[in-house]
This record gives C-alpha cells, sequence and structure tokens, in this order.
C-alpha cells in the first residue's frame, strides 16, 4: 500500500480548488456530496461550472494568492497551465493544506479514489493515481455486488447501536450482530420494509430470549434462461440464500452462483407431472421462513408471469411469513431479443398479448380466441407447443390470416436456442420438423417475419439454428 486511505468530516472545512473547468467542476461535486462548501479560484469559469455551483460554492475570479491556502484543510489544483500548477501546489503546501494536483500524481499530497457512495457506506478505491480507469472499473463491479440499501442497513443498525450495547453483554452484542447481519432482520431493511424491520429488531432486542426470527421469502425471477439476464438483485438474493427452491427451467449455471452451503430444493413441474404440488412448495416455504431461514422462490422468467407467484405470495401473506417479489426478464422479451424481433413495431403491431396454451389436464385454455384473431397484433403464447395445432386452428376459424408469419423460439436466449418459422397455417409442421419439444414459445403476428435469431450477442451462438 502505498497511500493510507482515511475518510475525512469536510463539513465547515477551507476547502480550495483552482480552476474553473470540468476538472475543477468534478472535484467540486465530488467534495459537496460530503457535505463541503469548497472555494474556487479561476481567472475565468465556464459556464456549465457557473451554473452547477452557484449556489454550492464560493467562486472567486482571480488566481489565489498565498494567504488564500492558509488553514485550508485539502487543496485541489485543476489547471491546465503545468508550471503554473506547480508553483500554486507549492504555496499551498507551505500554507499548510494538503494538495492534489490533478493527472499529477507525483504532485499530490494525496489522491481521490474511486468512490462508491451509499449514504453511510463509502468505498474508496485507489489505484494510487497510476490507473484511474481500472479504478472506474473494479468501482462498477463492486457497485454491482453490493445492494442498493446498504447505506440504509448502516443506518439502521447505528440506531440500534446502543439499545443493543444496554442490553447484551459483550460477547452477546457480537453474535447478536453477526445474526443481525446475515438474518431476516437486514434481509428485510435491504427488501424496503423498514416497518416490519423496525418491529422484528424491537422484539429481537425486548425479547431474545426467542431467538428464532421469521425468515423472510424472496420470489425471484430467474430469467429465460442467460445468467447473465439476472437482475442484480436477483444475483445478489441468490448468493445470500440459505435456502433455495427452484424450478425446471432454472438452469445449473444459475444455482452455481449460490452459497455452496445453501440447501437446495427442486420443486419443479414436469408437464401433468407434478413433482411437488403447489400447496407442499407454499407449505415447505412457509416452514423454513419460520425456522428463520432467508428462503429464496427460484422461478424462471418472471414470477409474476405464468408462473404462479401471485398465488405463492398470496399464502406466503396469510401465513404471515415476510414476502418479496423481484422480477425477472420474462420468457417473451428474452426470446424476442434474442431473436432479433420487436414484439411491437411500428410498421406491424401496436399491442402485444400473452396468453398460456396450458389449461389444468388436458383441458383447452379459457382464450376468447375470436377477440385475439381480430386484433391483428402480436400474439405470444406461453406454453403452446402441445397444443399448437388447436391454437391454430382457433385463430384460422376466426379470421386471422393462414398466411400470418410464426416464429417458434426453443431455449430462447440459451447456446441451443432455435428459431423456428413458417406461416400460421403450417405451424404445427414447423413443429414437427424442427423437433421442438420446448421449452419454446410460439409468437405470431408480422414481426415474426423480422426473427433472425443472432442478437444476443454476448452469448455463444455455434449451436443457435434459425430456420
Ligand atoms: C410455466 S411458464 C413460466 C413462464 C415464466 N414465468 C416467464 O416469465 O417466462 C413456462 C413456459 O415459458 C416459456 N419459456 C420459458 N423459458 C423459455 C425459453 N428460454 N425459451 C422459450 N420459451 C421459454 C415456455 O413456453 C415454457 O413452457
Amino acid at each position: 500500500m502505498n497511500r493510507f486511505p482515511l475518510f475525512l468530516d469536510l463539513k465547515d472545512r477551507w476547502i480550495v480548488i483552482v480552476g474553473g473547468g470540468g476538472a475543477a467542476l468534478r472535484k467540486a461535486r465530488l467534495l459537496v456530496s460530503a457535505g463541503a462548501r469548497p472555494v474556487l479560484f479561476a481567472s475565468v469559469f465556464e459556464a456549465a461550472t457557473r451554473t452547477e455551483l452557484e449556489d454550492r460554492a464560493e467562486l472567486i475570479e482571480r488566481l489565489p494568492l498565498r494567504e488564500d491556502f492558509t488553514g485550508a484543510a485539502l487543496a485541489f489544483i485543476a489547471i491546465d497551465d503545468a508550471e503554473e500548477a506547480e508553483r500554486l501546489a507549492t504555496i499551498a503546501r507551505q500554507a499548510g493544506a494538503l494538495v492534489n494536483v490533478v493527472d499529477r500524481p507525483s504532485l499530490c499530497d494525496f489522491t481521490t479514489p474511486s468512490i462508491i457512495d451509499r449514504g453511510q457506506i463509502a468505498i474508496a478505491i485507489s489505484t494510487d493515481g497510476g490507473a484511474p480507469v481500472l479504478g472506474r472499473n473494479l468501482r462498477a463491479d463492486i457497485e454491482a455486488l453490493l445492494p442498493s440499501r446498504a447505506g440504509e442497513l448502516a443506518g439502521f443498525a447505528a440506531r440500534y447501536r446502543e439499545a443493543v450495547k444496554s442490553t447484551f453483554s459483550a460477547a452477546d452484542r457480537r453474535a447478536f450482530w453477526e445474526r443481525f447481519f446475515d438474518g431476516p432482520i437486514a434481509a428485510r431493511v435491504l427488501a424496503g420494509d423498514e416497518t416490519g424491520a423496525h418491529e422484528a429488531m424491537l422484539e429481537a432486542i425486548n425479547r431474545p430470549q426467542n431467538d428464532t426470527q421469521t425468515g423472510v421469502v424472496h420470489i425471484v425471477g430467474a430469467g429465460p434462461g442467460d445468467p447473465e439476464l439476472l437482475t442484480l438483485k436477483a444475483f445478489r438474493l441468490i448468493q445470500r440464500a440459505d435456502v433455495i427452491l427452484y424450478d425446471r427451467l432454472v438452469g445449473d449455471e444459475i444455482l452455481s452462483l449460490a452459497r455452496r452451503d445453501a440447501d437446495r430444493f427442486y420443486v419443479g413441474k414436469a408437464k401433468s407431472n407434478h413433482a411437488v404440488p403447489q400447496d407442499e412448495i407454499e407449505a415447505r416455504m412457509i416452514a423454513l421462513a419460520r425456522e428463520g431461514k432467508n428462503v429464496v422462490r427460484l422461478k424462471g422468467g418472471d414470477p409474476f408471469v405464468f408462473g404462479r407467484g401471485g398465488e405463492e405470495l398470496e399464502a406466503l401473506r396469510a401465513a404471515g411469513v415476510p414476502a418479496y417479489v423481484t422480477p425477472g426478464v420474462t420468457a417473451a422479451t428474452g426470446c424476442a431479443a434474442a431473436a432479433g424481433m420487436a414484439l411491437t413495431h411500428r410498421d406491424y403491431a401496436q399491442a402485444v398479448t400473452f396468453v398460456t396454451g396450458h389449461a389444468k389436464g388436458d383441458a383447452d385454455p379459457d382464450i376468447d380466441w375470436a377477440a385475439l384473431a381480430a386484433l391483428k397484433n402480436t400474439l405470444v403464447v406461453y406454453m403452446g407447443v402441445g397444443k399448437a395445432g388447436r391454437i391454430a386452428s382457433s385463430l384460422l376459424a376466426h379470421g386471422r390470416s393462414g398466411d400470418t408469419p410464426v416464429a417458434v423460439i426453443e431455449n430462447g436466449t440459451l447456446t441451443n436456442q432455435i428459431v423456428a418459422k413458417g406461416a400460421l397455417q403450417n405451424l404445427e409442421a414447423v413443429i414437427d420438423a424442427h423437433g421442438i419439444k420446448g421449452p419454446a414459445l410460439l409468437v405470431i403476428g408480422e414481426v415474426a417475419a423480422l426473427a433472425d435469431g443472432d442478437t444476443l450477442g454476448e452469448l455463444a451462438t455455434e449451436n443457435r439454428r434459425v430456420a
């Protein structure tokens, strides 16, 4: 470590910035976000600097003299003239200030790190002034892992610090905080449920003998398959889960993100062969949460699109278990992106409808095909492969043209994605010809003609087929 990191309280401190351009503005912005009111000196201020800082800083239109640095905690020199910058750095240092000369690490007493700012949580990354772009990249990586409410969590814990201190012995205190940050109360703060978290916290402090706090259940969308399409929140929740209950369409790559000691239960259903009945899944989630577990119920796509997430949420709420929902990229939007086919398009379709081809048992789903045929917009059918023949004839019988383009997308967003194209009148034949078994979507409408199957550029494409 070449430079020592520390966190300064800059409120009400005298901080000088020399410069009136973009570099000075960026430093001033940082300082203002830390509660400081910097003083800027420059022969000329750029309009953008003046407009943004007018009410937040003092702007003095001349170069500073030695006495202007007297008592300054920090001085930033952000001017292009190298010789003048060196001279100003010297007089600032002689006046007792710590000096930073922008882009000249050898003249700096300190460097400004890449900063992650989450309120009470601040993370600073230094590359010793030598590789600021690397610093920014590392910052982006850490940002992605850090819950957006990390600052709120620190603030929440700070509010209870005294109460915990006066209730528990030093040894118990440490155990209490370990349980807190790994446990359901912190999960509730991070989920934005501060009221519930406060109630649970008071209970935990006032009745420590009732040691088991109720856990939480996160109903999480895992997206259509490609792990890169997970939301940041889903990624973080999977990594922190004690237990994961997952469905058939959640792949190994996504499951491998879980902690190694997390329990995993497969509760997926094969068609008409329910691996675990729905009420048993719900009962299991409730029981696990009551054991104090941080449970993630992981579902393919979005949990609220043909995913029974609504029923599960109702059951959890009825049981008094804290439950939160994290959306995911649903198969329709994921497959559309992966196949290069917009679901709405100003030239072809002004609306899109998602329907399911699946109903209880072998029954046909209760769908108004006449209304759907009349719309002439994009129709996306989930779970429709087995009933494709019946779906096509219903639409044709109600007036949709036999030439209407169709695209059948199997394993959308995955490396073995298949996009099979044809017309509504031969939908079943298209499916048979490509041996499509599912998971697959039927996309019916003019936009289906646009599908080309190669637009999620980052995925391996060698196995992908478009036909
Ligand atoms: C029970 S539904 C769940 C849908 C999910 N909740 C969503 O939002 O995507 C399962 C159906 O979604 C569709 N599906 C899910 N993932 C898919 C994928 N990667 N490619 C094509 N279709 C997919 C298939 O129609 C599959 O039968």
